[in-house]
Order: C-alpha cells, then sequence, then structure tokens
C-alpha cells in the first residue's frame, strides 16, 4: 500500500537517501499504483501495483550478488508454491508467532516509525498498535499479502530511505540471508534517528556444554535432510547464507553499536537458541 505520506520518508537507495519525486502514476483510492520515483541524479524507479521497487539492480554485480540471488530465488519459488497452494489464505489470517510476541515486548516498542527489514509477509506488524506505531516493510521480494500497510521492495544494503528516518529498526530471522552485513549496519545508523534503537532476533548456535553439543547436531542432520529434501525439491527452504555463535555475533555487532540488552530464547528444547538484542548506535 503506497501513499503519499510514505513519499516523505523515502529516499534513492543509489545516493544514500536522497529525495525521491513521484512521475506520472496512476492512483486507485488513495493509493499509488503504477508509477515511478525519480532522484535529483536521475536515478528512476518504478511503482508496480501499490508496491515501490527501490532496488538498483547496477549495484548487485559480482559473483557474491550472483550467489544471493540464486538464494533469493529459492525463497521466491517457495512463496510462489505456497500461492499456487492457496496457502496464502491461511497465512492472511494468521498473525504474529508467539516468538515474535515475546520479541515484540523485548524490544519495548510502543510508538514510533519502525522499520522491519527482510520483513517477508510483514506479520510482526500484528504485534502492535497501529495506531501508535508505524510500521514500515521492506523486503526485496514482494508477496502477494504486503497490500495492507506500507511495503518498499529494497535491499537491507542499500535501504531506500532518508536519513534519520526511523526510531527503530528490526530484523527478524533475516540477518543470516543479507550478503553485506557490515554495509547493512552502517544503513541502519544512517536511518535511525538520534537515539534510535535497532532490535535483532537470530537463531544462534552453541557448542558448548551437552546442551549445546545436542543442538548442534539436531541443527546439522536438520540441515542435512532439508539439503537432500532439496535435491529432491528445489523450491524446498534456502539455507542460511551465514551461521553465527552467540559471541561472535554480539562481537560484530559491537563494531557498530552499543549493545543495550541481549536474552536467549528457547523455543524448544533441541531448536537453535534465539538470542534477541536490542542496540544504539555506537
Ligand atoms: C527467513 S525469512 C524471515 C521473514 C520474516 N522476518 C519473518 O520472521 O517471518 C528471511 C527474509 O529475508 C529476506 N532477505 C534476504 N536477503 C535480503 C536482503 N539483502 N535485504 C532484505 N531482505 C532480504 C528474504 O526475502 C526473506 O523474506
Ligand atoms: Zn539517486
Amino acid at each position: 500500500m503506497f501513499t503519499q505520506s510514505i513519499l516523505d520518508y523515502l529516499g534513492c537507495p543509489t545516493c544514500g537517501g536522497a529525495p525521491l519525486s513521484l512521475e506520472a502514476s496512476r492512483e486507485q483510492a488513495g493509493t499509488i499504483m503504477e508509477g515511478s520515483l525519480r532522484c535529483t541524479a536521475t536515478h528512476r524507479f518504478p511503482i508496480h501495483s501499490g508496491v515501490p521497487i527501490l532496488i538498483d539492480q547496477s549495484t548487485m554485480i559480482g559473483d557474491e550478488w550472483k550467489l544471493w540471488q540464486e538464494h533469493l530465488n529459492g525463497f521466491q519459488k517457495r512463496r510462489e508454491r505456497r500461492e499456487r497452494e492457496k496457502i496464502q489464505i491461511t497465512s492472511k489470517l494468521g498473525r504474529a508467532s508467539i516468538q515474535q510476541h515475546h520479541f515484540s515486548t523485548f524490544t519495548g516498542i510502543q510508538a514510533g516509525r519502525l522499520l522491519d527489514v527482510g520483513c517477508g509477509p510483514g506479520k510482526f506488524r500484528y504485534c502492535f498498535d497501529q495506531h501508535r506505531v508505524e510500521y514500515v516493510g521492506l523486503d526485496p521480494i514482494v508477496l502477494p499479502d504486503t497490500d495492507d500497510f506500507p511495503f518498499i521492495a529494497g535491499l537491507a544494503e542499500y535501504l531506500p530511505f532518508k536519513t534519520a528516518s526511523f526510531t527503530d529498526v528490526t530484523v527478524l530471522a533475516a540477518l543470516d540471508h543479507f550478503k553485506d552485513k557490515p554495509a547493512f549496519f552502517s544503513e541502519v545508523r544512517r536511518v535511525l534517528v538520534p537515539g534510535g534503537r535497532f532490535h535483532l532476533l537470530q537463531s544462534i548456535h552453541e557448542a558448548n556444554g551437552l546442551k549445546g553439543t545436542l543442538k548442534y547436531l539436531a541443527h546439522e542432520t536438520k540441515d542435512y535432510i532439508e539439503s537432500r529434501l532439496g535435491e529432491a525439491n528445489p523450491e524446498g527452504v534456502p539455507p542460511h547464507m551465514t551461521e553465527f555463535g552467540g559471541n561472535d555475533l554480539a562481537a560484530l555487532l559491537r563494531q557498530f553499536f552499543t549493545l543495550d540488552k541481549e536474552q536467549r530464547y528457547e523455543a524448544r528444547l533441541l531448536a537453535p537458541t534465539r538470542m534477541f538484542i536490542s542496540m544504539r548506535a555506537a
């Protein structure tokens, strides 16, 4: 759902958030359905079916991006299959998961403008009072059930927003799929207002102790089974691009942020531990 008010904070992903102006567009009941956006340096981006596509293809060159695009194709195919099977009806009705509710409580977000990067279908929005928290979702894959909230097609590494646009940025179970984490963290610092916060939900692996070893083995077995199934079913879940140990992740984040608080969330005994972390720009 792309309305005029979203233009206040959209920015050129190629020019570090330079303002964008709307060119010839077609509106329908207050939603900008088709048209294009242009920055002062003449970068132009399309708007399709109510979604601004703020991805500059020329920034995604090199072998690593090629690998990432193949990885993303896995998500796309899986989602298309789900849509064909009409699973999206249940996903539309489905609300946020219990884990997402725990995480929203942990963040303490109660008001402001929140950017959810790698939002998928954007279910995290159901955790907030929409009159107090303006939820904005960003993901390179456009899903059909993202038409009733501000959704922007874009990349974590080139956030298509003006500087100092958000009070909070969240990433739920998606950091391990981004290609360039340092580039993303720099962008988070740019788009946050002074004093704004960055909150992360991420699976981590702890190979310490008996429980850690059991979890590690369970995870390796699951990955092995999934990769075998993946050979037979190319539309299986794409594997993570990165795996994190809790301490390595915290050390990486400390290079960019001041860590405010941290919590470990155990969904099930043998499922990977989820780490919740809240940070401020260092
Ligand atoms: C496992 S899903 C998590 C979706 C959602 N956050 C949730 O918890 O339901 C990971 C998401 O990351 C997105 N993603 C992958 N690479 C990305 C990138 N470079 N920038 C933004 N999102 C990306 C994928 O399209 C996918 O929707
Ligand atoms: Zn530009």
